[in-house]
């Protein structure tokens, strides 16, 4: 006995197609007509979207930032994703100073708990050494096959080139995909320097101290790192219109760079900085509403990639506020990863900016095939794992911290509109979400990815 989807249509990467899905176990069974067998469950979604479930491929969820810890942890966060049509997520595990990659890992997952997606692991190094070029091997083992590298937060997370040349060169040599947090720390350190001995400590000055082209530059040296090794990177959370113009430059001429991109870069503005600014405090910072229109744009050229949230929330109430007085003291981060989905269908398609196939192709298919999941997460195909959304299009609400679900006393797109109901959500065809309540228990596994190198391109 299966479950079948009856009625709607399912919308892949590459195709919209009016047909029923059959449910088997774990799988997608049957994508067509005339797929119901006696004793199936048949469920009518009528006028209803199927889509492959989102995948979230940059949250940080439990994070210590060594002063305090993210509002959100595993289960929360988890709870707010699946919800909000996401049914895989990539969280960041980071590497402390001293600590080997096996420590941070082992950290990671222990802390992986009672999850309601499935979760695969990023691992952040802070500190190399020459046993961190062995123990990459070993986290590509261990199926956490992408790395994460700062180029900003100096005295803290932040390399030095030379060893971003190390890991993009040991990365090739194992397969694996390495992602770049694209600022000029050290300028920042300067520009943060001067506005704290001048007085400027305020919220706003955050944004002030790290400028759009401290992120070109920074995008602009991991290229050219990364073309002296012939090795394909992924920027993570792009910002700005600088930024985007190198990336299409180097593109053009034929260089892989994968590009992800937020919802609050493509919905937010800098503007927020000047009320209750805490809440915005994120790097990089919020830009210009032009950043916005060109991040949009690179969205429809396909020279930005994926849609991600870099969820890292931190209430603020007691913990953003903590810095009211002196940027320096604010936790980095914002909220996103139960409102993304929606956000995207409602300001990206039917704003007619995405087509539906390009919304999943960033939502969900293009982070699975860079990341390791594709096919078995991604898409919906005969064989994949059946994570399904269904979404009724025809509702409309407000976002509100109020009736959210992550655990955090704001919601950064406080009083937008969004469209789409989430009618339900399977995961591993467990149904985990019914009219927008999760109906199912923790059941999220860890998944364990495949290496870039076994099938990450996503374009010629
Ligand atoms: O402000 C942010 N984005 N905090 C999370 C860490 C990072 O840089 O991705
Ligand atoms: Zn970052
Ligand atoms: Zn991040």
């Amino acid at each position: 006995m299966g479950i079948v989807l009856h009625g709607g249509k399912v919308i892949t990467a590459s195709n919209s197609i009016d047909a029923d899905v059959r449910i088997d176990g774990e799988v997608v069974s049957h994508i067509g007509k005339g797929i119901i067998r006696t004793g199936d469950e048949v469920i009518d979604v009528s006028g209803c979207l199927i889509l492959p479930g989102g995948i979230d491929a940059h949250t940080h969820f439990d994070l210590d930032v060594g002063f305090t810890v993210t509002s959100d942890n595993f289960e929360t966060g988890t709870k707010a994703a699946i919800r909000g049509g996401t049914t895989t997520i990539i969280n960041y595990a980071t590497q402390y100073k001293g600590e080997t990659l096996k420590q941070a890992f082992e950290n990671e997952y222990s802390k992986a708990k009672n999850c309601y997606c499935d979760f695969g692991i990023h691992m952040g190094i802070t500190d190399w050494n020459e046993n961190i070029a062995t123990e990459m091997q070993d986290m590509v083992d261990l199926g956490a096959t992408s790395f994460k590298l700062y180029m900003a937060y100096k005295n803290n997370l932040q390399v030095d080139d030379g060893v971003i040349y190390q890991v993009l060169k040991r990365s090739k040599e194992i397969g694996g995909l390495v992602t770049f947090h694209c600022e000029n720390g050290d300028v920042i350190d300067a520009l943060i320097k001067e506005a704290v001995n001048e007085g400027h400590t305020s919220p706003k000055h955050h944004a002030l101290t790290r400028p759009d082209i401290l992120e070109r530059e920074a995008i602009a040296r991991v290229i050219d790192i990364a073309g002296l090794l012939e090795v394909p990177i992924y920027v993570v959370h792009l910002s700005t219109l600088m930024g985007l113009d190198v990336i299409r430059m180097f593109r053009n001429l034929g260089r892989k760079i994968y590009v992800e991109t937020c919802p609050q870069y493509l919905l937010l503005n800098e503007s927020l900085y000047e009320h209750e600014g805490e809440k915005y405090v994120m790097s990089p910072p919020l830009r210009k509403k032009s950043d916005n229109q060109a991040l949009w744009s690179g969205l429809v050229d396909d020279f930005i990639d994926t849609i991600a949230t870099d969820h890292c929330s931190f209430n603020y109430h007691g913990q953003k506020d903590l810095g009211k007085d002196d940027f320096r003291k604010i936790p980095n981060g914002a909220p996103g990863v139960e409102d993304r989905f929606a956000l995207i269908y409602t300001y990206g398609v039917l704003q007619r900016r995405l087509t539906l196939n390009q919304f999943v192709a960033k939502i969900s298919t293009n982070p699975a095939k860079i990341f390791g999941l594709y096919p078995k997460k991604g898409t919906i195909a005969v064989g994949s794992d059946a994570d399904l959304v269904v979404l009724d299009p025809n509702y409309q609400t407000k976002i509100s911290a109020k009736t959210q679900l992550q655990n955090v006393d704001y919601n950064p797109y406080e009083g937008m509109v969004r469209k789409g109901f989430f009618r339900y959500v399977f995961l591993r065809g467990r149904r985990m979400v019914e009219n927008e309540n999760v109906v199912g228990h923790p059941c999220g596994q860890y998944i364990h990815r495949n290496t870039f190198s076994l099938g990450g391109e996503i374009y010629v």
